[in-house]
């Protein structure tokens, strides 16, 4: 075990706001072994960002994980060569190209679809009715697996996160992955033939092509839904929350000052989405007078990088006009998000421009709370919001013309 400084955490205020112990850690132990979470974690931003590149020391390799054992082996637990190969082989199906040329205009039209059916209703929670429904509906087009339900993509992306959670090795939790694992095999069967005679730009569709194993095809999808579905999800409804509870800052955006991809990258940074990273310690080493010792467990803190205050002038404050470049919402080494592009438009081109044009006078509902919870991964869990419902709005309700 490493030698940092023991750092003490009450699990349930951590998951409901882990912020100040984090700026407790990283102010007193930046490098510290919390019992609770049984791993050393790090927390300031340019540690992470240095550290997180020393594959040899910080490896992604971690044969005995619960997610190797629940999900099969993918790349998120290989290093170098291995890594690099299969994050090569899903390149084209999340390239910069396959989002501007296939993935963007399929965004619009689940936001456009799922509005229609959503304006003329005057309420509702935006987690379940929109973000979650548009998260899911770009992923199965981005994983290949149309055949899918939206539900089971959101339910079985949970199931298997909170499978690889399960260090308690409680047997339901570990059922229900194994039911989520059951269900997108068979997705996947169900669609092999498909894309083998259409091939397209789907995750399974470019894997296959690229002749990947038939085991590494099935643990990358997987990942790809564990990784692909609660983050976009989170990061919609929570930049909505956001904007409605920053009002100038939203006029900013409405006023051509600020853009909505500004909006969504500082988000990410103020509540990063994927609060931790974890890796193993592959050989002895020494930093930041902290001496690691071979098979440690080490949590890369994004969350708390995110909110140094070496990096970021009151990391605590929503300003969507601050200089982000530094956030690492979305890692920051080898393992950086494959999945960056195709979230940056689902969000910032799609998500975002889509709802506050058509769900005139948008605002929270005050009758009901907005829950907020998590540390590894952080997100709303509710939002409760009104809106005016324009009797006299076009045919699909998209004229953006505002109630007197
Ligand atoms: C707001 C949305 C998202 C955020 C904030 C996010 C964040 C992250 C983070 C922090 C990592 C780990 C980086 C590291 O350890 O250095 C990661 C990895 C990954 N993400 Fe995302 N993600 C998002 C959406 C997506 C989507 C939509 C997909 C679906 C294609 C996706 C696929 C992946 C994959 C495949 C990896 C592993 C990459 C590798 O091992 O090389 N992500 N993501």
């Amino acid at each position: 075990m490493s030698n940092a400084p023991h750092y003490e955490i009450d699990v349930q205020a951590f998951w409901a706001d882990p912020y100040p112990d984090l700026a407790r850690m990283r102010k007193k132990a930046p490098i510290a072994f919390v019992p609770q979470l049984g791993s050393t974690v790090l927390t300031r931003r340019d540690d992470i960002f240095t550290q997180e590149k020393r594959i040899d020391v910080f490896s992604s390799h971690q044969p005995a994980g619960l997610m190797n054992r629940l999900m099969g082996h993918n790349m998120m637990r290989k290093d170098g060569d291995a890594h690099m190969t299969e994050r090569a082989a899903m390149f084209p199906s999340v390239s910069p190209r396959a989002v501007r040329d296939t993935w963007l205009s399929k965004f619009q039209a689940h936001a456009d679809r799922i509005l229609d059916r959503l304006a003329p209703e005057g309420r509702a929670d935006l987690v379940k009715a929109f973000a979650l429904p548009l998260s899911a509906q770009c992923l199965k087009d981005i994983t290949g697996l149309t055949n899918m339900r939206y539900q089971d993509m959101d339910a079985w992306s949970q199931a298997m996160i909170d499978g690889i959670a399960n260090y308690t090795g409680d047997k339901a939790v570990e059922a229900r992955c194994h039911a989520a694992t059951a269900g997108i095999d068979a997705a996947i069967d169900d669609m092999i033939p498909v894309v083998s005679r259409h091939p397209n730009s789907s995750i399974l569709s470019v894997l296959l092509a690229a002749g990947q194993p038939m085991e590494n095809i099935r643990a990358n999808v997987k990942l790809a839904i564990s990784g692909g579905q609660n983050e976009p999800r989170d990061a919609i409804s929570g930049s909505v929350w956001a904007l409605l509870t920053h009002p100038k800052q939203l006029a900013l955006v409405r006023d051509g000052k600020a853009k909505w991809i500004d909006a969504f990258e500082e988000y990410a940074r103020w509540i990063a989405p994927i609060g931790m990273s974890p890796r193993r310690v592959a050989k002895r080493w020494t930093y930041g007078g902290v001496d690691f010792e071979p098979e440690d467990r080490v949590f890369l803190m994004f969350g708390s990088a995110n909110r140094d205050e070496a990096c970021f002038d009151e990391p605590d404050r929503f300003d969507i006009t601050r200089d982000t470049s530094k956030s690492i919402a979305f890692g920051a080494g080898p393992h950086y998000c494959a999945g960056a592009i195709a979230s940056r438009a689902m969000v910032a081109d799609v998500a975002l421009p889509s709802l506050f044009a058509r769900l005139n006078g948008l605002r929270l509902d005050a009758a009901e709370q907005v829950k907020i919870g998590g540390w590894a991964f952080r997100g709303l869990l509710n939002l409760p919001v009104e809106w005016d419902v324009n009797s006299t709005a076009g045919a699909c309700g998209r004229a953006p013309t505002r109630r007197t």
